[in-house]
């Protein structure tokens, strides 16, 4: 395979001449998109989160977390990739970026954007808000968020009181959300 396209944060990228071991965080970060990080590479820590844009089997689509550090980038061809950077940024941040910062859940930050990604995978989930009543609701906050979504993400630093605030202080998704647009 010589040459494919990955949309990344909305932007088509060429791949040219890949190598079939490259991983999707090594390009993701070789293209400067260093939001991704790379802490144990083998699928464990989920500090190299993205979001990927899967079908939903109803003809949408809906956004993933998927660990970049055990994904080969031939398998990205012509798929779409939103990483940290995409989902917000200082001036503008997503909701599960700003119930993080103001409930203190990040410290050393190594961590964050792939809670942020994770986070960000269940914020979407149409079944969070739509049925967020469970039978086994031990799991699930009023909101809906399955805290199990973050099951994947280690922190060494900030203790998790302040993530699970933060992901159970999450609204729903507004109409006008630009990443909503890959949810359907
Ligand atoms: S670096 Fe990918 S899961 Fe740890
Ligand atoms: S904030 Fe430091 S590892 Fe999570």
């Amino acid at each position: 395979m010589n040459s494919f396209t990955v949309t990344v944060n909305g932007q088509p990228r060429e791949v040219q001449g890949a190598r079939p071991h490259t991983t999707l965080l090594n390009w993701l970060r070789d293209g400067g998109l260093t939001g991704c990080k790379e802490g144990c590479a083998e699928g464990e820590c989920g500090a190299c989160a993205v979001l990927v844009s899967r079908p939903d089997g109803r003809g949408g689509t809906r956004l993933e977390s998927v660990n970049a550090c055990l994904v080969m980038l031939p398998a990205m061809n012509g798929q779409e990739v939103i990483t940290a950077e995409g989902i917000g940024s200082p001036g503008h941040l997503h909701p599960v970026q700003h119930e993080m910062a103001v409930r203190g859940g990040s410290q050393c930050g190594y961590c964050t954007p792939g809670f942020v990604v994770s986070m960000a995978a269940e914020y979407y989930r149409p079944e969070r808000t739509s049925r967020p009543e469970r039978k086994d609701g031990e799991h699930h906050a009023p909101n809906g968020f399955d805290i199990h979504a973050l099951s994947g993400n280690l922190c060494r630093c900030t203790g998790y009181r302040p993530i699970q605030d933060a992901a159970h202080a999450l609204g729903t998704p507004p109409e006008d959300d630009t990443l909503g647009t890959l949810r359907t």
